[in-house]
């Protein structure tokens, strides 16, 4: 280039456009390379490097010429740097069993953070599903380990290419949010390896995983980040990962424990590996040099193999938002949606046919791209599902919108209450203890509690403070009543009705809105008492009360039948469904009686959920025909909702989860609390399903309940066959690849794509394995009338299991089974292969 336009194009604030940025491949150059910046840092400048800066970032070492490296999260998009891009991340791009969307996905975000200057994107995440509850599904991969592996891989592959470090988290055993900094995970070997670790394993192996996060929690008695086995043993030594292992934020509890175990960065910052602590054990050879050094290497090796001191991390040449990353989150979109379930075929909808159309629920309108938590992405726009659905429509029918149901704003806004000197509202009494002790410093009387602001991760408040709120409420008429209460992050309380405590809020990381209800008599009064205990100085609380008659809005029923089909928009949004907390398996409140009062105005209602997975269904299920899954999905998710349902695509999601019935019939049930704990020690999680996590339990007992839907399940416009099964060699030796190949056939009237599914099963085991489990899959995308032969490799993994005693992989000779099919419990296809020892 010649230099006056080089010269004009940096005046003109215009960066070049980014040279290749693939990471390079460890190689003896990189090695010397970071050996020789190694050797010109001093002792203290090695121990700075080790503790993050500025609350995102690796600190800058100007001497050597490392500019500071900034992190963002996560796994939906580069939240950093916002407004951003969020795409159909974690379970809803686990729910597209396609590696190859997850790697458009992942070059896409590496885009975005190449666009902020972004160098570690914080994800993806791949702890596992065993429950339903857990606050962070939604960031996760579902409940298989290979399918979170291969898409991990394809997103990890995708990010790097970009020359960004993609950083898989949590490592390990975070599979809840309840207590997750005070949660110990006892864990079996075979389940820790085959369930737990297994995806992370992936990621290193083959995904190339530049970064590896901690989790928050325990395990077998120590903090992941600190836990030697864990980190410098199966991570470093047995599967070679060189790259950096860093810290969750503040999730280290000891320092030199964690140093010892191999932590290689604490994150955000240096507080409990401290420099002088580190530099005192280093000087008096309770801490190892060798072992700083090589902590220092790692960081510097990452930084060296992804040109970070070549070149300017911030790309000014790449789009903050444009077209083609708006495009990679529609496809994620699109792929994403699961349909569960389609009754006399009423989806798709004709939109020909259709000259109103009622669209009704607190998820229709604004749309959740994400989640709460750090995944949280503020977007240039999201398109709602009302919005999508409007826009797909365009002017040929008349779209309809009611919420349906009131906000919780408005519930804390209405009144009711009075003190008892009958005014209206409650007596506030604030103490200057944690107590209510004492003499209040202020009292008042609060028309409303409608503080509510729905925050995560403030700083606690230097002086204690406690609220009550007290007065009655008066039933205007005889029925059932809602009591809404909602705080957030660490504060807690109590409210009392009649003296009873009927809701009780624990103080926690996180909070989310919370109910009771109780039946009343025409103008009975009851005596109402919040105890409140603000983690902030100042409060951030709602409490109201709604008779359940006035929760559904009478517009959305009149809307609903004066419609030729309704959308019910139900689900979690970011305040009920968040990393820091978990959530319920019911719906939250209402929302169960909306679906089923507006399927009794309207026959052809659809309901769409929004949610990290599965949810109580026995109630409502069989009044509705049809029901979508649509995950948090991104900002392009209403969009792709509108063409599901009016048929401009068929659906083609896969269930990446068991879909259970009843909570009850979860084989996680009995082990996902943890059993009351004396205090000063740790709440303990027995993994007692073990290797019998979703499908691998429900396979194994078809005597037991089975789930609603289960994992792999989805229902597409078209129908599939499948035949012609071959599996190559027949008979096989351990460590040969096995081929499995078959044909499957678009047998309906209509181009789309289907998931094949190759399970195996080893019933001659001398150990206990699963009946199945899931070990290649495919997406196929066909014509009507199109098949297709599709051939898949199993290698020696497909056949192993853990071996404890070797700490190794062990395949037993014998019969195995593989089963090809469209879901864990529909597999048409079944072969033998006998399996010989090695020769
Ligand atoms: C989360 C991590 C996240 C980090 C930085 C933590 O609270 O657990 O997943 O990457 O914050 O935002």
């Amino acid at each position: 280039m010649p230099p006056r336009l080089l010269v004009s194009l940096l005046i003109a604030g215009l960066a070049l456009p980014a040279l290749a940025s693939e990471p390079q491949p460890d190689s003896p150059a990189v090695e010397q390379r970071v050996d020789s910046l190694l050797h010109k840092l001093t002792l203290e400048q090695k121990v700075a490097l080790i503790g993050g800066s500025d609350g995102f970032d690796i600190r800058a070492m100007p001497s050597i010429g490392l500019p500071a490296l900034g992190m963002s999260d996560g796994p939906y998009g580069v939240r950093v740097g916002a407004p951003s891009n969020a795409y159909a991340g974690g379970i809803a791009l686990a729910a597209s069993w396609d590696p190859v969307l997850a790697r458009r996905v992942g070059v896409a975000m590496g885009r975005d953070a190449r666009a902020r200057g972004i160098s570690f994107l914080l994800g993806p995440g791949v702890n596992i599903y065993r429950a339903p509850q857990n606050g962070r599904n939604m960031e996760y991969y579902g409940e298989d380990p290979y399918l979170a592996g291969r898409t991990a891989v394809g997103l990890i592959d995708g990010v790097q290419s970009q020359g960004v470090v993609a950083t898989i988290k949590h490592f390990a055993a975070n599979n809840s949010e309840y207590d997750r900094r005070q949660i110990n995970s006892v864990i079996a070997p075979r389940p820790l390896h085959e369930i737990y670790l297994r995806a992370f394993e992936m990621a290193v192996k083959q995904g190339h995983v530049g970064a590896v996060m901690s989790s928050y929690n325990q395990l077998d008695g120590e903090y992941t980040a600190e836990n030697k086995n864990l980190v410098s043993g199966i991570l470093k030594h047995d599967w070679g990962f060189d790259g950096l292992f860093m810290s969750d934020w503040g999730a280290v509890d000891d320092g030199l424990k964690a140093f010892r175990a191999g932590l290689d960065l604490e994150m955000p910052a240096a507080d409990k590996m401290q420099p002088a602590l580190v530099l005192s054990g280093l000087r008096d050879g309770t801490l190892s040099r060798v072992e700083l050094d090589d902590k220092v290497r790692r960081i510097l090796r990452t930084a060296v193999r992804f040109g970070f001191l070549d070149r300017p991390q911030r790309d000014l040449a790449q789009p903050l938002f444009d077209a083609a990353n708006d495009r990679v989150a529609l496809d994620s979109a699109r792929e994403s949606l699961v349909l569960l379930k389609n009754a006399r075929h009423l989806l798709p909808l004709d939109a020909g046919a259709i000259r109103t159309i009622a669209v009704i629920g607190p998820d229709a309108y604004p749309g959740y791209a994400t989640a709460g938590g750090s995944s949280h992405i503020d977007t240039f726009r999201t398109e709602s599902i009302l919005g999508g659905i409007v826009d797909h429509l365009g002017q040929r029918v008349r779209v309809l919108y009611d919420r349906g149901l009131p906000s919780p704003d408005t519930v804390f806004k209405r009144d009711g209450f009075a003190t008892a000197e009958g005014q209206p509202g409650l007596q506030r009494q604030t103490f200057d203890n944690s107590d209510f002790r004492g003499t209040p410093t202020a009292t008042a009387v609060d028309a409303h509690v409608d503080q509510w602001k729905p925050e995560l991760w403030t700083t606690p408040a230097a002086q204690r403070r406690s609220i009550r709120w007290s007065g009655r409420y008066v039933a205007p008429q005889a029925g059932r009543y809602l009591f809404l209460t909602a705080a957030a992050s660490a504060d807690s309380y109590t409210l009392y009705v009649d003296g009873k405590a009927v809701i009780t809020q624990p103080k926690r990381e996180g909070q989310a809105p919370l109910y009771a209800a109780l039946d009343l008599k025409a103008e009975q009064v009851v005596s109402v008492r919040l105890d409140y205990l603000p983690d902030v100085d100042y409060s951030r609380m709602g409490l109201g009360v709604v008779p359940v008659d006035d929760l559904i809005s009478p517009a959305a029923l009149k809307m609903a039948s004066m419609a030729d089909a309704a959308v019910v928009a139900v689900g979690f949004d970011p305040t009920s469904e968040s990393e820091a907390f978990d959530r319920t398996f019911a719906l939250p409140w209402g929302q169960e009686a909306l679906i089923e009062a507006v399927a009794k105005a309207n026959s052809k209602t659809v309901v769409t959920v929004t949610s990290g997975g599965g949810y109580a269904t026995a109630n409502w299920l069989d009044q509705v025909p049809a029901l979508l899954q649509n995950w948090y999905p991104g900002q392009e998710g209403g969009r792709a909702v509108a063409e599901v349902l009016f048929g401009a695509r068929s659906p083609e999601g896969k269930l990446p989860i068991s879909f259970e019935r009843r909570w009850q019939d979860n084989p996680t049930h009995d082990y996902y609390d943890a059993p009351p704990h004396p205090p000063g020690t740790h709440p303990t999680v027995d993994y007692g399903e073990g290797l019998f996590v979703g499908y691998r339990w429900y396979t194994s007992h078809p005597d037991k309940p089975q789930p609603l839907f289960p994992f792999g399940y989805g229902l597409s416009y078209t129908t599939f066959a499948f035949s012609g099964l071959e599996v190559r060699p027949a008979k096989a030796h351990d460590g040969d690849s096995v081929q499995v190949s078959f044909e499957v056939r678009n047998t309906g009237t209509r181009a789309a794509a289907e998931v094949a599914q190759v399970y195996v099963s080893d019933p001659s085991a001398t150990v206990e394995r699963p009946e199945r489990e899931l070990k290649a899959f495919e997406k196929v995308n066909l014509a009507p009338g199109q098949s297709r032969r599709v051939t898949l490799t199993l290698d020696r993994r497909a056949f192993a299991y853990y071996d404890p005693e070797g700490n190794d992989w062990k395949v037993d000779p014998g019969r195995f089974v593989i089963r090809v099919g469209d879901a864990s419990d529909h597999t048409p296809l079944a072969a033998d292969l006998t399996m010989e020892k090695a020769p």
